[in-house]
């Protein structure tokens, strides 16, 4: 990889486990309206995904007037609330202070592109907002992950050309976008869930930068 002048990060599920929260409130939804949903449909299907589509996959092509979406939308994040209302800085992944710092002080600029509209509450419960140049967040554009968008908005946010960008993904939708916006794309996770990452690696955990470029 040639060393970037930008890492655009992903936060659930790359700085912080927030993914199984919302795992979790999507399987507390989904068994209030008697739809079966597992761990594995929701690592393939919906991470990444935003909140719309991760419910219009859920329902599995039952009907739902545009009311009921709104309601169930609704009572999703509300679960997700309860959840992540209790984090706290401890929850970074382990040594993602560290690793933060090591980027900034290699002269290397940091962004956020998360498809979440929680993404500033989770940013301020864990404390790490100050650690990024730029935030781009499920307000940011329409389009959501695979598209592109936010991953170039997130490069305009840090004026840095999206070839000379990495962008960091759990989800393969997120590195499908990652790549669909010219940039290079480490993948954080098992191997056979991403299909066109330039690198995988298992956690980012006590991570150092070289490792993230190699
Ligand atoms: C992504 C998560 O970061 O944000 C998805 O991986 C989630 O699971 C999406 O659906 C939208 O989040 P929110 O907080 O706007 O419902
Ligand atoms: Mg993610």
């Amino acid at each position: 990889m040639q060393q970037p002048k930008a890492i655009i990060f992903d936060l659930d599920g790359v700085l912080t486990d927030t993914s199984e929260y919302h795992y979790q409130a999507w399987k507390h939804l989904a068994d209030d309206e008697g739809i079966a949903f597992t761990h594995e449909e929701n690592d393939t299907y919906l991470r990444g995904v935003d909140r719309r589509n991760s419910l219009l996959y859920l329902l599995k092509g039952r009907k739902a007037s545009e009311e009921q979406i709104q309601e169930m939308m609704e009572r999703k994040n509300r679960y997700y609330n309860d959840l992540i209302k209790n984090m706290t800085p401890k929850e970074v992944v382990e040594g993602g202070r560290e690793l933060l710092d090591e980027i900034r002080h290699a002269g290397i600029k940091t962004a956020i592109a998360s498809s979440s509209k929680n993404c500033w509450t989770v940013l301020r419960a864990i404390d790490i907002a100050q650690y990024f140049d730029g935030v781009a967040d499920g307000y940011s554009v329409t389009r959501g992950k695979p598209a592109a968008d936010i991953f170039v908005f997130a490069a305009g946010l840090v004026s840095t050309p999206t070839s000379q960008c990495l962008g960091v993904e759990d989800a393969d939708v997120g590195i499908e976008a990652i790549k669909a916006a010219g940039m290079q794309a480490l993948a954080i996770g098992p191997a056979e869930r991403f299909h066109k990452a330039d690198k995988v690696l298992p956690s980012l955990a006590n991570k150092r930068l070289q490792e993230m470029v190699d």
